[in-house]
């Protein structure tokens, strides 16, 4: 049989247990292009609140009743594909259940003899190339320039900033937990960073931190954080808004200071982006980070529920910060 995890409501505020289901169905036969997959591995992913409302956005929600949608990996079990055999590993958007049948789009072959699986999903995969071309490519970085990264234990933040690190600039971290704050100075590198859960001024905080003022702020987080930032930017600062984490569980939208004059006074940029933007270039990213893994100059780490039925749990950790650097659910 194969478990799913189904979303069973749309959450109002912060998503709670009840609002996904587990769901047994038959292991689904490939039929002629397709092959089956049995998942090793599950991301999970602040995206995927937005695909539990029906609010507007660039992706459709997933449907009451349907399979949670999800980066995984695995390995093909049977194929009726030309282009996969048995015993191949892949990854692709399978949803949360255990095994997934796939026609090929949107999947990529990878090969776990070269970095772990589960590392495909994170720093050699969405997370990791979201950190490279937001801080390279929308940031502009030169080297050298003074570098902000809210949410820095995350997934994206710790690769953000050690990029920025490879760089030869300096950088800031914000995060909101004391051992991250440890993590992400002594373990990654960054030059400092605070705690914004115990910070009672960030402003101040990031005045001290940031003497020289922020050319480039890496924005995963949004709020107050980002209100705080702002105040500290130089002439032709820009602002990578590649997450806005602290706002995805508000029923209503948080009203905040009017910034946009800041970004004139600066002459300075803010610019969302998907990573989706830059597919056609992903190879170039994962083999810089590739050879920065391999020659020790960038570090990850990874945090793995166990089993399918832990996802929601797992999921609902995520979003109020129980992860440091990736986080998995360990399918099988
Ligand atoms: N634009 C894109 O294409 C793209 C792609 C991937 C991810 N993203 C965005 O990038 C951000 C990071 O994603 P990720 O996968 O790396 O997740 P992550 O940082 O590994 O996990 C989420 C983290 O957000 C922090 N957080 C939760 N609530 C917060 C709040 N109210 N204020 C400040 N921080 C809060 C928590 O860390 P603390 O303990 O530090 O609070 C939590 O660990 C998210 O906003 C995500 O939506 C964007």
């Amino acid at each position: 049989m194969n478990k799913q995890i189904l979303l069973a409501a749309r959450p109002v505020g912060f998503p709670k247990e009840s609002d996904f289901r587990l769901m047994e169905t038959p292991v689904p036969p490939p039929n002629d292009g397709e092959f089956r997959v049995k998942i090793l591995w599950l991301s999970l992913d602040p995206y995927m609140r937005g695909r539990m409302s029906d609010a507007p956005s660039y992706a459709p929600p997933v449907q009451l009743g349907e399979v949670m949608t999800g980066g995984a990996a695995g390995v093909v079990e049977e194929s009726k594909h030309p282009n996969y055999q048995t015993g191949d590993f892949v990854t692709g958007n399978f949803g949360w259940q255990q095994f997934a049948v796939s026609d090929g789009r949107g999947t990529m072959k990878v090969d776990p003899s070269l970095a772990p699986l589960s590392a495909y999903l994170g720093v050699l995969g969405m997370t990791g190339v979201t950190a490279y071309f937001g801080l390279l490519d929308i940031g502009q970085l030169k080297d050298g320039e003074s570098v902000v990264v809210s949410g820095a234990a995350g997934a994206v933040g710790s690769i953000a900033g050690q990029i920025a690190k490879i760089k030869g600039c300096p950088v800031v971290g914000i995060a909101g937990d004391a051992a991250k704050i440890h993590y992400v100075v002594n373990v990654l590198g960054f030059d400092a960073a605070f705690n914004y859960k115990t910070e009672p001024d960030y402003s101040q905080r990031i005045g001290e931190l940031c003497p020289q003022g922020v050319d480039v702020y890496f924005d995963n987080v949004g709020g107050a954080i980002t209100d705080a930032v702002f105040a500290h930017i130089n002439k032709h600062a820009r602002i990578v808004v590649c997450g806005q984490i602290s706002q995805y569980n508000l029923d209503k939208p948080e009203v905040g200071p009017r910034l946009l004059g800041q970004l004139i006074k600066k002459q300075a940029r803010a610019e969302g982006f998907l990573v989706y933007q830059f597919a056609s270039r992903y190879k170039e990213a994962i083999t810089h980070i590739a050879q920065w893994l391999k020659d020790g100059k960038i570090k990850y780490c990874e945090q793995a529920a166990e089993g399918i039925e832990s996802a929601p749990g797992a999921f609902i950790g995520m979003l109020n910060g129980a992860n440091t650097g990736k986080q998995l659910v360990r399918i099988a």
